[in-house]
């Protein structure tokens, strides 16, 4: 293939986004895992389903980064996992000094690649990538807008009975609780919800789509959500390796943008070649605008904490 897609961490995000990135036949994909075979073990098993799902993708597996040099994009997704009860802040210390180190390897390699964070907490994964790689701010963000606004889109074509490709969904802010959906801008074949469906229950699928994550660790009890995560990963991938200019809400570094400052927030952006071309900043409510100060808030905070335990 003319492109090529490293994705760190061969667990259950990172074997999805390996096998739709394949078959959607969009680029040649190395998969790297810090488990000894767990990656070679998974690259091989997808390379011999090519014949029959009929793409050629080249699919390899490595502990080692050497076969990653040259990616055009770099999806990470290396980390623990969320176990039930655990809140996505416990796992910051672990997933900060994972993150560190395969940023360090892979960005060494493809000096020219976009990153896509996937790890959790998202937000505060996507300052160590940038830090550890020192790449330009358009080069480095982090998936979590597409998620959960696939989830509120699921959740509103359920409630109307409808296709879910008619909805349209904007979820802001950071990837956790303060997440900021945004009703009045989520439509059904250009319908704004508010028009379609009662406040109390547009009020319902905003909680379960803030605590979407959470349901889904309930239910499998061991890891969290691996299908939407790597679906939403590959729809940002798609968009950049056929620069197709893209909007979509992605968690970007803010440099003033909606009045954030230097904080990695989930806002809509465009997504082609060269990574984040555009931020694309909308007019919010009063009411908005707070809760997204108040989401932005959350991921300082995390950012903090993430300073304070590097330091000890
Ligand atoms: N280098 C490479 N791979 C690593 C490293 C490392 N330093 N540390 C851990 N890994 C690998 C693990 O060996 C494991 O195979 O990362 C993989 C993570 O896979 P899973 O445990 O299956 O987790 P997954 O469900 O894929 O989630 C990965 O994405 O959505 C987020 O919260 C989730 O942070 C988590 C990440």
């Amino acid at each position: 293939m003319e492109k090529k897609v490293t994705v760190i961490g061969a667990g259950n995000v990172g074997a999805t986004t390996a096998q739709r990135l394949a078959e959607k036949e969009l680029c040649d994909v190395v998969l790297i895992d810090i488990a000894d075979g767990l990656a070679q073990g998974k690259a091989l098993d997808l390379a011999e389903a090519a014949p029959i799902e009929k793409h050629d993708a080249g699919l390899v597996g490595a502990t080692s980064y050497e076969t990653s040099a040259g990616s055009d994009i770099v999806i990470i997704t290396a980390g623990i996992p969320r176990k039930p009860g655990m809140s996505r802040d416990d796992l910051l210390k672990t997933n900060m000094n994972i993150m560190k180190t395969v940023t360090a390897e892979a960005a060494a390699r493809s000096p020219e690649a976009v990153l896509i964070i996937v790890s959790n907490p998202l937000d505060a994964m996507c300052h160590v990538a940038m830090e550890t790689s020192g790449f330009p701010k358009n080069r480095v963000m982090g998936m979590a807008g597409v998620l959960d606004s696939a989830r509120f889109r699921t959740f509103i074509a359920a409630e109307l009975n409808v296709s879910v490709e008619n909805t349209h969904a904007f979820v802001l802010g950071g990837h956790g609780d303060t997440m900021v959906p945004l009703p009045r801008l989520s439509t059904v074949a250009g319908i704004p919800i508010t028009q379609l469906l009662t406040e109390d229950r547009i009020a319902a699928l905003v909680e379960r789509t803030r605590t979407g994550g959470a349901e889904i660790v309930g239910l499998l009890k061991t890891g969290s959500a691996f299908y939407a995560p790597a679906s939403a990963a590959v729809e940002m991938a798609e968009a950049i390796l056929k620069d197709k200019k893209k909007i979509l809400p992605c968690a970007v570094y803010l440099e003033g943008e909606y009045g954030i400052r230097d904080l990695f927030v989930g806002v809509p952006v465009k997504l082609g070649r060269n990574g984040i071309e555009e931020i694309i900043e909308i007019k919010l409510t009063d009411a908005e605008s707070a809760a997204l100060r108040k989401s932005a808030d959350a991921v300082k905070t995390l950012v903090v904490d993430m300073k304070k335990l590097a330091s000890v």
